[in-house]
Formats: structure tokens, sequence, C-alpha cells
């Protein structure tokens, strides 16, 4: 264990605590203030309507329901649910589940007798089966379902049922307004479901996986932590000095070895860079992944990876007592120690942080601290929320705080590695000198970007949604309906009870949403730079990369500022070149991995002055690839113009 990083100089005092009620109104009043200045309007909870023409025509009525803070030059037109407005539904069994299950076939899901017994069951429905064999999952074995969900969708439709047990199945959904209906009615017609009965072992009571009134109260502690003004100040803090931390190692290591570094393994460096920035800005504390071992890493893939196997477990053994586990399952054994690394590392870092929030108090001055925390040394989100004197126990604490480590680590690193894999293949090779030419015009040999340089990359930018439409961390979420659901488009009837397989893999690869080059790397697929970034809104939900809804990812501004600022550093300071001869596959532990590590040969980039690289036509640009006739003018469709418009305005969006 490393230190926390404490400033000395940091006059911090929270004064005598106050009862409850009182400490929770100064509460409110003191995180609305940390928070900033904007008045926030919130989301309308009513589900967005969803027309049963095209998903396009879709976008303009849900955006039309959603608030948009004009003033933040981040603005998206998202924002955060007024989760107080959600009429939780309790749970119903529905003896009528989906029970048709004509057509499928041999799977690991669904082993060809269950299928028989699913057979005997009887019963309608309207969903397709898929038609599942035994070879879609050869070679994927030990790796992720996402693979064979996809191409079952090609079969099956963009909804369709897999059976995965004599009486159990999953409804998997890849439809855009589905996919919004389904998310967007949390509470009041889904639950999360699977994923938060196999994810209680590691998450605990944390935000990520509670269900209703419990999640609710959690998620209005924690989502305000990750304000705005807060994610900025990171990044001149944080994220860009941990990306150049990251890179000088490599370039130390290139030096070393005479100008090369051969093997490097870029998953391994975004892993622990990712661990380095998460555990700096949410616990102030420095892991030194990159420098030296941190075995959260490994406890985190394995719980992880547990948590996916769970969820898929045909035989759910796992539900069985913890003690009679450890000692019958080496794996289960595994899973358990992987949390309890990751608790005491927790554990530790709340009570350092609440002793330091102590002593501080004994001095005085807590009110100055709340309301100037950013100009703080140590603005970190476990300050915040221990300065927000919510009255949780230590546990709930360590779990949130746990919840924000493993949901905010993991998923970037691994739209970092596949993105890196994109860009460095041959044929991304014009994408690639876009991004540094963008990289040159506006970094120049400054080691590392600040906030405001953020603002003048939008490429770079377009470059990150890129990655995360072609490989959406986690691929795949699970709900389960509480109610009986009918889905738009005539596509089918859930009833009460059935799992759901959200494929958002699915949704971004489907060539119906992106064409026929849905599988291709191209990030000026979304139209002119000037249209701005794409998401959920102003694609009519075919691209939903951070969720959507009441559980929609508090942490998508962080995620995409961290992910942009390591690229920008590692692309600007680094030649690399993939390892010929070793392959690059995906496998899955809950978010997208390779199964042996994406390795790349790395030599030191020549310095451009500022403006000192190619010339390029940003406002006209269109994308190098070819994208589909039509499918240009599809990318942004609800924001921006596309087309002649865009030639007039300003290529850089964020910029007046
Ligand atoms: C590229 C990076 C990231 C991606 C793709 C991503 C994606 C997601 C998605 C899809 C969900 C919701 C899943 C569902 O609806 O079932 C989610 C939830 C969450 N994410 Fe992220 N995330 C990223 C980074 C982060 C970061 C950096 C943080 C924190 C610093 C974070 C914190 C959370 C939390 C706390 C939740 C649970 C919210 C709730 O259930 O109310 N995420 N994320």
């Amino acid at each position: 264990m490393h230190g926390v990083i404490a400033s000395p100089s940091v006059s911090l005092a929270l004064g005598r605590r106050a009862p409850p009620a009182r400490a929770n109104r100064r509460a409110s009043s003191r995180r609305a203030r940390a928070r900033g200045a904007t008045t926030k309007t919130f989301a309308s909870v009513r589900e967005p309507e969803t027309t049963s023409s095209s998903s396009s025509s879709s976008s303009s009525s849900s955006s039309a329901s959603v608030a948009v803070e004009t003033a933040d030059k981040w603005s998206d037109g998202i924002e955060e649910f007024d989760v107080d407005a959600i009429e939780f539904v309790s749970p119903q069994k529905d003896a009528a589940a989906i029970s048709n299950k004509d057509g499928a076939g041999a799977t690991m899901a669904a082993p060809d007798w269950m299928t028989q017994l699913n057979r005997l069951w009887g019963g309608k429905s309207e969903i397709p089966v898929a038609d599942a064999k035994l070879d879609d999952i050869t070679g994927l074995l030990g790796g992720g379902l996402f693979q064979p969900l996809f191409k079952w969708m090609k079969e099956a439709g963009p909804v369709y049922l897999l059976p995965t047990g004599p009486i159990t199945s999953y409804v998997v959904v890849s439809d855009p307004d589905c996919i919004k209906q389904v998310l967007f009615n949390y509470g009041s017609k889904y639950i999360k479901g699977t994923i938060a009965e196999a994810g209680a072992f590691l998450f605990g009571l944390g935000v990520a996986l509670q269900e209703n009134e419990a999640w609710k109260i959690r998620r209005k502690a924690v989502a305000p932590s990750l304000h705005r003004r807060y994610v900025e100040a990171m990044v001149d803090r944080c994220f860009g000095p941990c990306a150049d931390r990251m890179v000088s190692l490599v370039e130390d290591q290139i030096n070393a070895d005479g100008g090369r570094r051969e093997r490097v393994n870029m998953e391994s460096k975004f892993s622990q860079a990712a661990l380095d920035i998460i555990g700096i800005s949410v616990f102030n504390y420095d892991f030194k992944a990159l420098t030296s071992a941190a075995p959260v890493i490994q406890a985190t893939y394995t719980a992880l990876k547990e948590v996916e196997t769970r969820s898929m477990d045909l035989l759910p053994t796992w539900r069985l007592p913890e003690q009679f586990l450890r000692i019958v399952s080496p794996r289960q054994k595994a899973a358990q120690d992987a949390v309890t690394v990751i608790q005491e590392v927790t554990t530790k870092l709340v009570d350092d942080c609440k002793k330091m929030v102590e002593e501080e108090e004994a001095v005085g001055g807590a009110e100055a601290w709340a309301r100037d925390y950013l100009n703080d040394a140590n603005p970190s989100v476990l300050r915040y929320l221990i300065a927000a004197r919510e009255e949780v126990s230590s546990t709930q604490l360590r779990d949130d705080l746990l919840s924000l480590l493993v949901a905010g680590h993991e998923t970037t690193a691994s739209v970092l590695t596949w993105g890196t894999f994109e860009l460095l293949k041959p044929e991304n090779a014009e994408q690639l000198r876009l991004l540094r030419a963008e990289l040159d015009e506006v970094l120049g040999d400054k080691p590392f970007p600040d906030y405001a340089d953020m603002l003048k990359l939008p490429y770079l930018e377009r470059c990150f949604h890129e990655s995360m439409r072609l490989y959406p961390q986690p691929p795949v979420y699970t709900r389960r309906a509480v109610v009986e659901d009918v889905l738009p488009h005539g596509l089918g009837t859930i009833p009460a009870g059935q799992d759901l397989l959200v494929s958002i893999y699915n949704l971004h690869r489907s060539p119906a949403n992106w064409g026929p080059a849905s599988q291709a790397f191209e990030p000026m697929r979304f139209g002119p730079l000037s249209a701005g970034q794409p998401n959920e809104l102003n694609t009519g939900y075919r691209y939903t990369p951070f969720s959507a809804g009441p559980r929609r990812c508090p942490g998508d501004k962080f995620a995409v500022l961290e992910g942009m600022a390591i690229w920008a550093v590692l692309f600007r300071r680094l030649d690399m070149e993939l390892v010929a001869g070793h392959d690059v596959v995906m496998t899955s532990g809950a978010t997208i991995h390779t199964r042996d590590g994406m390795l790349v040969n790395a030599t030191r980039r020549e310095t451009r002055r500022k403006g000192g690289g190619d010339a390029v036509d940003w406002a006209n640009l269109r994308p190098a690839k070819d994208i589909g006739e039509g499918w240009w003018e599809r990318g942004i469709e609800t924001k921006g113009g596309s087309g002649a418009d865009a030639k007039s305005k300003c290529p850089m969006p964020f910029v007046k």
C-alpha cells in the first residue's frame, strides 16, 4: 500500500457533527454549493415516446423530454434523472413467462436436453427463438457470450429468445427503441435483475448494483460527487499528469533498450494508468500501479469475471453458503479472496480519509472547505462525500467507493485498449494520421493537455466514441421485467418475471443501425465535426455507450476526458506498431478483455512544434472509409448540421 496524498497545507475542518436531520439539510446545501453555480433542470422520468416508425424519429421526441443546459460547453442534453419521481413496482412472478422455445438448439447456454425439456413446457410467444448451435460457441468457451449473441441477432432479428435452462431464458434486445424503453423504465417496469444478484458478493451495498429505494438513496448521494467542475479540475490535476507518467515510463524503457521497446502490453498499461487515476481522483490515493504491483487490478478482473460467469451459470451453485463454496470450489475461493483484497483496500482508504477529516475538524473551518473544495489541494470524491456529512456507515461508504473503483477503472481501460488496437491497424492509418495532426496542431510539444486543450480536440474525442461504439463496456447488461411490457414496433411482449439481456454490442454493430460498414472503425461516421459528439439522444439511441435513463453512468464525462488525456499523450509522443504474429483476441470478464494482451513495439515519436503537423481541412473532413450511401447524413441526426450546412460552422464545436 502506498500513502494517501494528504496535503499538509490543507486547512480543512468540518465543525462539530450536527444531529442527522440537520446534518442532511446542511449536506444538501453544501452539495449544491460544491456542485457549482449552474441551475440544473431534471429530465422527465416519464417513458420517452417511442414511435413505431424509425429510430430517427424517436430521437427527436426523446430529446424534447430532456432539458438542455445551454451554458455548458460539454452540454449534451443529458441530465441527471429526478430519481424521486420514479414509482418503483414490486416484482411479480408470472407463471406465463415465455415458454415456446421451438428452434432453440444446443448451446453452452442451453444444452440440447434442456431445450427438449423446454419444448414440453408448451405455450406460445411471438418472439423468435435463437437457433443456437454448439459451433456458435466453439472457441469462445471461457470467453464472453456477447459474440454469439451478435450472430443470433443477424439470424433471429433484434429481439429474440435465448433459452438458458429447462425453465429459464433470456430475451435478447438489440433494437434502439426497445433498448430505450427498457432502460428508461428502470424501477417502473424493469430492475437490473440477474447482475444485481450475481454481483452482490462484490458490490455489497454500493450504488452500482443496488435496486429500487436502496439504490435511489445511494444514487442521490454519489452522482453529484462526479459533477462537471470536479471532473474539469481533474483533467489538469490528475488525468494529464497520470498519462504523462504512463508514457514517460515507456519512454524510459525505450531509451534503456537502445531506441525501441518490444512487446509492450498496452492493455496492462491502460489498466494501471486508469487505476492510478481513479485512485487519486476518487480516494486521493496513489496506487502507483504503473510502477509497482497492484494486486487490486487482478482482483478486480477476477471478481468481475465471476460476476459475469454467475450471471450465465446454468446451475447457480454460487447461491450456496459462502463458507461451503470456499471449500468445494477453487473458482469461488478465488473470487472471494479477490473481493477481500478490494474491500481491504477501500476500507483502509475510507478510514484514512475519515481520520484526516476528523483531525481537521478539530481545528475548525469546515464550511470554507465545502464551499471551496475545488480550490483545495485535495478535492477527491471521498472527501466530498465525507464533507457532505451524509449519515452513512463506513460499510456503505466503502461499498459506494468500491462501486466507483470497479465501475470506473476497467471500463475506460478497455475502451483505450481496443481503440488503440483499431488505430494501429494498417487499414486505419489515415485515422491515426488525422488524430496526430490534430494533436500536433493543438498541443505541439506540450507534455500533456489541460482542460482548455480538450475543448479543441474533437477528432480525438470522436475516436474515443468510435471505440466505445465498436467495444461497448460492458457489452451486455441484464434487466428483469417486474410487470408485463409491450415492446415497440411489434417486436414482442415481455411477461413479468422475464430476464432480459440488453446487448449494446449488437446495437452498436448492427448494419441496420450503422450501415454496411458497421464493423469498421471510422470516427467521422457520426457526421461533420461541427455536428458535435455523438450520444444516445442525437443518434436515436443507436449509440448508447453509457446506458440511459435512471441507471445511466454518472462517470461519463470523467471517462471521456480521462481517455482523451491518455490518448493525447500516448499518440503525440510514441510511435507504435502491433506485434506481428500476435493475435489480439476478444474475451470478456464483464468488460471486453484481450485473451493474451495487446502487444506493441514502441519507439519515440519526433516532437513537433505547435501547428507543425499535417494541415487538415477540418471543416470539410469526411469519412476516410466508404461507410455506405446515406450513412454520413445519419451519423448525428438531431444536433448541429450535417452536409452543406456544416461548412459555415466552426470545426471546433466547443470553441466560441
Ligand atoms: C468508458 C468508460 C465507462 C463506460 C463505458 C461506462 C459505462 C457504464 C454503463 C453502461 C453503466 C450502466 C449499466 C446499466 O445500465 O446496467 C455504468 C454505470 C456506472 N458507472 Fe460507468 N462507465 C465508464 C466509466 C465510469 C467512470 C470513470 C466512473 C466513475 C468515476 C463510472 C461510474 C459508474 C457508476 C457509479 C455506475 C452505477 C450507476 C447506477 O447504477 O446508478 N463509470 N457505467
